[in-house]
């Protein structure tokens, strides 16, 4: 009875968390049944009960999904062998290259070799659909060795407290953690992403619309890399037909590329705010191409290369305390300036074009904090169990 009663407090808790940024009023499985899986079979169906003919999610039904475990899905569907190649000849660099799958041509001018991966990575992505939570218990909510996808217009969802970790970490191509196109409304909230072979949040290259990513640790510490020097480099991307992203109060480390890329086909409006990037290489932050609108700010990196790696159509306002002015007339408020320590810094001015993008979503703009207060709050907050 103590126990149900602590339950029912915690989830009533937790249910009426609302999202910050662009996926405010999401509410996912309020008002839904709540479960507890215990096989991997049964995580699969209260995730998603019922598909179509083209393996889209049917099953619209609220429910709140509480993992008190791990589910692991490696082996679930055995191992297999096919031809590949390296990503990256990593001779005389201090650490070995991720392998590849030969898919949609990868391995065209690269170095053949076999390539054994677990299928579950590839073949084994778990469908989500609309009216979800999926809940981590305290620490203890884990999914190992196959991604969660989400895609064919399903909407309202929200993913929160999970580890999500061990898809062919090795292989390009092997998996992603959390692959999103062509739907809406998404939450994905204190959670922790490692060793993912492919992207660790994919969204693209159908609109993805409302969507926040806050309070997640991205940790890119892995053996093989497609940079060869153990950091992760496909962390995460924002590729879509028509998005808006908040990008909120994440620990991003130890990678080396796409943190976040945005842009390259598409229109993407994307909130970069109050995010702390640590020890990253070569590409490891923003990469902003053509279709992209980033409003960044308040971020705080340490150590990093480059924290705008490279920005065609950027709109960053970075380290810029006196443009943040500008902002005012737009948002209503001044912006707030990036902060870096250790790390090669351009000046990017506020770009207009960007302000008159994001003058339109002040409703959805996160209300930032200083930059010189972002790395201990991140810290303290990032990743799972700290809900
Ligand atoms: C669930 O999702 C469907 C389609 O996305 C929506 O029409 C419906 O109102 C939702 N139901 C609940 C209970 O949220
Ligand atoms: C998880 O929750 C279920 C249902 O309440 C319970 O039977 C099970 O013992 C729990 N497992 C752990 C590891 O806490
Ligand atoms: C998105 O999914 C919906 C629902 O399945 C579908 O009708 C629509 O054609 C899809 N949109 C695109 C651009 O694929
Ligand atoms: C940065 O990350 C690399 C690769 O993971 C590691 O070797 C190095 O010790 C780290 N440096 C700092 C300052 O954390
Ligand atoms: C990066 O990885 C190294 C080990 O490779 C570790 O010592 C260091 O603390 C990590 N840095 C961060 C910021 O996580």
């Amino acid at each position: 009875m103590m126990l149900y009663f602590l339950l029912l407090s915690a989830l009533v808790g937790i249910s009426s968390a609302a999202a910050p940024g662009f996926a405010n009023g999401v509410t996912g499985g309020t008002g839904g049944a709540t479960v507890y899986p215990t096989t991997l079979a049964q995580l699969r169906s209260y995730l998603c009960g019922s598909t179509d003919s083209r393996g889209y999610c049917t099953d619209n039904t609220a429910r709140n999904i509480i993992l008190n475990r791990s589910f692991d899905f490696r082996d679930s569907m055995g191992k297999t062998t096919e031809r590949g190649c390296f990503h990256r000849n990593c001779n005389g660099k201090p650490g070995p290259s991720q392998v590849g799958l030969n898919f949609d041509n990868y391995c065209n001018g690269r170095t053949a070799t076999s390539v054994t991966y677990d299928k579950a990575g590839r073949s084994g992505t778990i469908l989500v659909g609309s009216n979800k939570t999926l809940l981590g218990s305290g620490n203890k909510g884990a999914i190992r060795g196959a991604g969660l996808m989400i895609k064919g217009g399903v909407s309202n969802i929200i993913i929160r407290n999970i580890a999500i970790t061990d898809i062919n970490p090795d292989v390009v191509w092997g998996g992603d953690g959390i692959d999103i196109d062509n739907s809406s409304r998404i939450w994905i909230d204190h959670c922790y992403f490692a060793r993912i072979g492919r992207q660790m949040i994919a969204i693209g290259t159908k609109a993805v619309q409302w969507v926040t990513i806050s309070f997640n640790e991205f940790d890119g510490k892995t053996g093989a890399s497609a940079t060869c020097d153990h950091r992760h480099y496909w962390v995460l991307l924002v590729l879509g037909a028509q998005d808006t992203v908040t990008i909120y109060g994440n620990y991003f480390h130890n990678s080396s590329g796409r943190g976040p890329q945005i842009g390259g086909s598409g229109t993407q409006h994307v909130h970069v705010v109050n995010n702390y990037f640590e020890n990253l290489s070569s590409a490891g932050s923003l990469t902003a191409k053509v279709g992209a609108s980033v409003l960044l700010e308040g971020n705080y990196y340490q150590t990093v290369t480059h924290p705008v790696y490279s920005s065609t159509t950027g709109g960053a306002i970075f380290g810029s305390y006196s443009d943040a002015g500008t902002c005012a007339s737009y948002l209503g408020r001044n912006c707030i300036g990036n902060r870096a320590a250790k790390c090669n810094t351009n000046y990017m001015p506020a770009n207009i074009a960007v302000l008159n993008v994001f003058k339109n979503y002040k409703k959805y703009l996160v209300n930032p904090m200083h930059g010189i207060n972002v790395p201990s709050w991140v810290l303290a907050n990032a990743g799972v169990g700290k809900l």
